[in-house]
């Protein structure tokens, strides 16, 4: 359980799939994976979430993978005989919650107030889904949670996005959030990934301030990056900055340099240049 929640931290967002064709499991797969998402929650939403569970627990074991919108002791069943190594629930549902314990699995069911975080504690839980975040008081009732209810940690999810997930993610009490925005299962359907990627970068952007070159960049160091490359062996780390030339000349007044042949031009305006920083034994890679 502490691997997990810090897996979940780690992550920060946890994509929660609608998956109804078998066949994109694999590409859908590879985008997570691409764009730095090692956690997915499959919901129990379509007939091929089985499926698909089993699938990313066979061939993409580097990703894990759980079950989401349990709502049946079959489909808890049905989970773990597929690979599920986690349970969400929509709602605080005793007997699925009971179950799922007595299985061994961890699971995370919805809760939305004070009483429902209190059954879920007398169960032992300590990590609960926050559902529907934003039609049940939002960031506010977090904050009033915290107050009361220090010992819990909270997975958000129901209408986060990219425009209030930072609001979500500054609170102590919140591991994650999850959010279906970043993998629509019209665009997984159609097998679009590089528009999930996409999804995926920018909500990553947003969330940490820069992307990990390894996982968000198909630019200067794809190569690099997919050699697994980081920091400390010649891999640089993505920052974006307001204004690129008044940042290079700050950094290069304070002694840095940048790397000769580095600078990706837009028109006439540079739109990316990277900077040595050798006490990091990497570099940086501003972008505009
Ligand atoms: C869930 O099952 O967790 C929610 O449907 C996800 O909510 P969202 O679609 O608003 O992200």
């Amino acid at each position: 359980m502490k691997d997990l929640k810090a897996l979940f931290y780690s992550t920060g967002i946890i994509p929660v799939i609608k998956i109804e064709s078998l066949d994109k499991a694999d590409g859908l797969a590879q985008a997570l994976r691409s764009s730095g998402i090692h956690v997915a929650e499959i919901t129990f939403r379509t007939k091929t979430a089985p499926g698909v569970i089993e699938r990313f627990a066979s061939r993409h074991s580097d990703i894990l993978v759980g079950a989401g919108t349990v709502t049946t002791k079959e489909e808890v069943d049905s989970a773990l005989s597929a690979g599920a190594a986690f349970v969400v629930s929509p709602g605080f549902n005793p007997v699925i919650c009971s179950y799922c314990i007595e299985k061994g699995v961890p699971v995370f069911p919805g809760v939305n107030n004070p009483s429902l975080i209190e059954q879920a504690i007398a169960m032992g839980l300590s990590v609960l889904k926050f559902f529907p975040a934003e039609v049940s008081g939002g960031v506010r009732a977090l904050k009033a949670f915290e107050s009361v209810y220090s010992s819990v940690s909270f997975i958000p999810t129901g209408g986060i996005q990219e425009n209030n997930i930072n609001e979500y993610l500054a609170l102590k009490n919140v591991l994650a959030c999850g959010g279906s925005w970043i993998v629509p299962t019209d665009l997984i359907e159609a097998g679009k990934f590089e528009a999930i990627e996409g999804l995926i970068g920018s909500a990553r952007r947003t969330m940490l301030g820069f992307l990990p070159l390894q996982h968000g960049d198909r630019g200067l160091n794809r190569e690099k990056a997919d050699a697994g490359a980081r920091i400390g062996d010649g891999a640089a780390i993505e920052v974006k900055t307001t204004s690129l030339r008044r940042s290079l000349a700050i950094l290069q007044a304070e002694g840095f340099s940048s790397v000769l042949g580095s600078e990706v031009m837009r028109g006439k305006s540079m739109a990316a240049a990277e900077i040595e920083i050798p006490s990091l034994h990497g570099r940086i890679r501003l972008v505009e």
